[in-house]
């Protein structure tokens, strides 16, 4: 079965896997980019990389309004349940972590990178996602900087990776490329750039780096933009 995934702009994905809709970090009523606001996304799934408000923030309503389970860190979980989220709809993973879901299996990886809540609560550490699904194996690093270890994460092989280019807060676009190098993915696609003025980059000019410095296609998608896996 093929994963139709679309860029809600920012860290936001929405993947749809056989009639199951997986939402990935959702932040859309505040971005400046996103294509649609969390009272019309459906989701039966939320992945949380982190508890950063640019990653939280719509997670709360939208699983209330949809009953989607959502899959987070410990603290993260624990935060959901103090703001009314039920026990039996959060799923806890930390870093190297995987559970077995209705679309696949979903690992938990290491991030560099900090977490807390909006209300300024820890939010444990933060993490990316591998997930393996039956179109193929697709990374999420999450909010992080460069890190050695995304070699162990390209073990096995790796359809599409999906990463940060916007620098300041997470990796920049030259990090990303030694990225790709360390993780070998048949694909790229950035995100957490453009967002805000500090974090615009030239996304033409980084896809013309992984074209000639790395074996991996990039594919640099509009806010809304779809990709079929
Ligand atoms: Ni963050
Ligand atoms: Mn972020």
């Amino acid at each position: 079965m093929s994963t139709e995934l679309t860029w809600l702009g920012h860290a936001s994905f929405s993947l749809l896997i056989n009639h199951q809709t997986v939402l990935i970090d959702p932040y859309l009523d505040d971005s400046p980019t996103s294509p649609v606001k969390a009272g019309d996304v459906t989701a039966d799934f939320i992945l949380v990389s982190h508890g950063h408000f640019d990653h939280v923030t719509d997670v709360v309503p939208i699983a209330k309004r949809t009953g989607a389970m959502v899959v987070a860190n410990h603290e993260i979980c624990e935060w959901l349940k103090v703001q009314g989220i039920a026990e039996d709809k959060v799923s806890v993973l930390n870093p190297g972590g995987s559970e077995e879901f209705p679309f696949g299996r979903v690992k938990m990886t290491v991030a560099h990178h900090s977490s807390s809540m909006p209300d300024g609560s820890y939010g444990g550490v933060a993490g990316g996602f591998v997930l393996d699904l039956s179109a193929g194996r697709i990374y999420f690093a999450g909010d992080t900087g460069l890190f050695l270890d995304m070699k162990l994460i390209g073990i096995g092989g790796l359809d599409l990776a999906v990463l940060p280019i916007g620098d300041k807060f997470t990796m920049g676009p030259d990090d990303s490329l030694e990225a790709i190098k360390f993780l070998n993915p048949t694909r790229v696609i950035p995100c957490h750039y453009n967002t805000w003025p500090p974090i615009e980059q030239d996304v033409a000019g980084w896809a013309d780096h992984v074209r000639s410095q790395t074996s991996a296609e990039p594919i640099a998608l509009e806010p809304g933009g779809k990709f079929s896996l």
